[in-house]
């Protein structure tokens, strides 16, 4: 029996208006992020400040408005003082973290540079590891305050006589993770973060924090952490944080293609406990999520080779992405619009190199994974205020779960273009679907444009030297006042513009 799926959605039933910061990501002295990646002086595109533009000019179209920085586990044994002042100067030491040597010729103000650069702006990770609320007040004066003080001077010293102004600030990075540096229990992590954000906050009182949450749903102590750390510092931070990566490990595609229902799940489960607390605190005030490492990541299960220790640039996590793997990246993308009543941050982790949409090589090209184009299209066009999508499709069990639909979908309008762009995947590996959209409080008036991510065999890659997965623009829907019809091929991401009136 044919398979058809209907997708309905009302002007009026609205999400929210999407913070464009979902459409974050992320850059950690990590493998070959940094150095290699986004800065390699002597590299044939690289500016006088070492930053390359081939890679520059790869990043500028995905319109990342923030990067988180510099890290991930990397941040809870950095110094920040040593990524600062003359590069002649700075240390070169072992990295723990990632087993490597970090040279420190990149640091917070060369990070600045680039944003500039990339037009975003910073989101930084203070060290809750090694380090404490005095570090973070420091890095934070250092950063924000104008001049006149110790820090604030040391800036200026160092040629940046503007204060950054770095308005988001994460306490810390997956302080419940056994693989932390110094890793804490909740109760520890809690005061601290508590005390370094009452800190911070009195420093430069228009920041926002982000508190870490659990590494990931299913660490052991998941939902009670974020309980206690959320009793402790609900009244001084502004964000939970959340991480995800998902793998398709034993080659299982429509368990793979499902994990999206898990990260929903996910983000409904810790939005419940902040409210929980917040009722309990009989606070007024809400605390969004931020959603500020997401991705697809085999952590080299594909490739057992293990690179050399302690080298700078270690090439390490450098994840070769296949067609399937872009599909769940789209969908992933439709569950974070979905929920953007609660989720205000996302990072796509990472940007360059490690786990990441945008390769390079030392000396030579840069390059597209398939993950790039969802989040290129999302990122452009996801823009204006998500409606709620009712998604009338057939399902399928597997692994992951039963009823998974083979259709996800979002919707997000635009109302200065007055465009609606719609989001819509088909996980169904062996049928075409075909579709009805139907529009309520809307009168449709052209399809715009429909780019389509499809017909690729799913581990298909693209190289330096060949891009085999990209987007194509399709033609095909049938329009009418207030729906459109089309058939949405078998394992397909879909973006359609649907200009209204
Ligand atoms: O993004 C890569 C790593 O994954 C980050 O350093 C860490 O926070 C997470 O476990």
């Amino acid at each position: 029996m044919e398979q058809t799926a209907i997708i309905s959605l009302n002007a009026n039933d609205v999400i929210s208006v999407v913070d464009e910061r979902l459409y974050g990501s992320f850059i950690e002295h990590m493998g070959r992020a940094v150095y290699t990646g986004i800065y390699e002086p002597g590299h044939p595109s690289a500016q006088m400040d070492g930053f390359r533009t081939d890679v520059i000019d790869l990043i500028r179209p995905l319109r990342v408005p923030i990067i988180r920085y510099p890290g991930g586990n990397f941040v809870s044994g950095y110094r920040w003082e040593d990524g600062v002042g003359p590069k002649t100067s700075r240390p070169i030491r072992p990295e723990p973290a990632w087993l490597s040597i970090e040279t420190n010729q990149v640091g917070t103000n060369e990070f600045m540079d680039f944003l500039k650069l990339v037009d975003a702006k910073p989101m930084l990770a203070v060290n809750l590891g090694t380090r404490g609320a005095q570090d973070a007040a420091n890095l934070l004066e250092y950063c924000n305050f104008p001049n006149g003080t110790y820090y604030s001077d040391m800036r200026i010293s160092h040629g940046y006589t503007a204060p950054h102004n770095v308005k988001l600030w994460c306490l810390g990075n997956e302080m419940d993770g056994p693989w932390q540096i110094c890793a804490k229990t909740a109760e520890e992590y809690g005061r601290l973060a508590c005390e370094t954000a009452k800190m911070m906050k009195w420093i430069d009182p228009d920041i926002e924090l982000v508190v870490c949450g659990s590494s990931f749903r299913e660490m052991p102590t998941f939902g009670e952490w974020e309980k206690v750390v959320l009793r402790q510092t609900y009244e001084h931070v502004d964000y939970i944080s959340l991480h995800t990566y998902y793998t398709n490990n034993d080659g299982d595609l429509p368990a793979f293609l499902a994990s999206n229902v898990c990260m929903d799940a996910f983000i409904k489960e810790v939005a419940g406990i902040c409210k929980e607390i917040k009722k309990e605190k009989k606070a007024v005030k809400d605390i969004c999520l931020s959603f500020d490492e997401w991705n697809v990541w085999y952590h080299f299960k594909k490739d057992c080779k293990e690179p050399q220790k302690w080298i700078p640039a270690r090439p390490i996590e450098e994840e070769l992405y296949n067609f399937a793997d872009a599909i769940l990246i789209g969908s992933m993308l439709t569950t974070l619009i979905n929920n953007s009543n609660v989720v205000k941050i996302a990072c796509l982790a990472q940007l360059v190199n490690t786990i990441a949409p945008i390769m390079t090589e030392p000396q030579g090209r840069a390059w597209l994974q398939t993950t790039y184009y969802p989040f290129l299209y999302t990122s452009q066009f996801g823009r204006g205020t998500a409606l709620k999508t009712n998604v009338a499709a057939p399902v399928y069990n597997c692994d992951a779960g039963n009823g998974i639909p083979y259709i996800d979908c979002a919707a997000v309008f635009n109302e200065a273009e007055n465009e609606l762009s719609l989001f819509i995947i088909n996980k169904n590996i062996e049928c075409d679907i075909p579709c009805t959209l139907q529009f309520t409080n809307f009168t449709c008036r052209r399809i715009v444009e429909w780019v389509a991510l499809d017909g690729y065999a799913p581990d298909a890659v693209n190289t330096a030297y060949r891009t085999t997965v990209k987007p194509r623009t399709k033609s095909g829907g049938a329009i009418t006042a207030n729906s459109v019809r089309l058939v949405l091929p078998k394992l397909s991401w879909n973006m359609l513009r649907i200009s209204m009136c």
